[in-house]
């Protein structure tokens, strides 16, 4: 399985690599699928991450964002990060196009990776859409001493009043991509063009039912790419993979990086 995927891998020019929540959970980014636990326990992320949630409860929704901002901040990207940009070292022709709405791709060193569903870092407002800045750092109290420079513990499993608008004076929201809402077109489009010319799209961390980005492997395979995935679970995408690679992203994917070029630089 190794052996196939590393070959292919290596003699791919133009190459997909597709990201879900699972290759931030060795970060210590809870994914979604996964029940929430401690004071989280009681609420389903699929109920939070909605419009209609925002506005029955923003002090809810917009607490939990800036917790899961906080975890962020201060986790670092995995070896699973780390061996996708090192994939983008070595392959002519290769985009990033992940789910996820971390930075830790970037902070891994992937230069300009599509973001599907948004950002933890881009808030607007939920009235005008304007842009609004970032809130100045924040910390858990669940996980350890604040970093230096936090200046507004974020308690797990608090209501936090969401920021105004300065023009205009609505609530400021997560430039993330709720259920129910449209994706950011020029990403869709940009993330589909790269899975119809690529001939390898490497799925990674993503249960694949959330549509349109589950449409993404889709596209590669009707056009012929190898698909590869990597995840320690079965998933909808097994029916599309050509190889699945049974385990964790920052193991397996090392791995792989090995098997296709050795540990030498790229
Ligand atoms: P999910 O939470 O649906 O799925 C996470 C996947 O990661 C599962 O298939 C796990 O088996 C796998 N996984 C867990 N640990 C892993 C590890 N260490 N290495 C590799 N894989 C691991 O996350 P997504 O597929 O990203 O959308 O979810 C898709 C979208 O649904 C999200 O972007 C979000 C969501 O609810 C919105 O908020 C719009």
């Amino acid at each position: 399985m190794l052996e196939r995927a590393s070959e292919a891998l290596r003699e791919a020019q133009r190459v997909v690599v597709f990201t879900g929540a699972g290759i931030s959970a060795e970060s210590g980014i809870p994914t979604f699928r996964d029940a929430m636990t401690g004071l989280w326990a009681r609420y389903d992320p699929a109920e939070l991450a909605t419009p209609q949630a925002f506005r029955a409860d923003p002090e809810l929704v917009w607490g939990w964002y800036e917790w899961r901002r906080a975890l962020v901040s201060r986790a670092q990207p995995n070896a699973g990060h780390l061996a996708v940009a090192a994939i983008e070292a070595r392959v002519p022709d290769m985009v990033v196009v992940t789910q996820n709405v971390d930075d830790l791709h970037e902070r891994a060193g992937s230069s300009a990776p599509i973001r599907l569903h948004g950002s933890l870092f881009a808030p607007r407002c939920s009235a005008c859409a304007a842009p609004a800045p970032v809130p100045s750092v924040v910390s858990t109290t669940s996980a350890g001493a604040p970093a230096a420079g936090d200046v507004e513990p974020v308690p797990e499993g608090q209501r936090l009043a969401p920021p105004t608008c300065a023009g205009c004076g609505g609530l400021v929201r997560p430039g993330v991509v709720w259920f129910g809402e449209s994706l950011p077109a020029d990403a869709l489009s940009a993330a589909v063009e790269a899975a119809a010319r690529c001939d390898l799209l490497l799925a990674v961390g993503t249960s694949g039912v959330v549509y349109p980005a589950a449409e993404i492997p889709e596209v590669a395979a009707r056009h012929k790419a190898t698909v590869i995935q990597v995840n320690p679970q079965p998933t909808a995408l097994d029916r599309v993979a050509d190889v699945n690679l049974r385990g964790p992203a920052a193991v397996v994917l090392p791995e792989l990086v090995r098997a296709a070029w050795g540990d030498g630089p790229a």
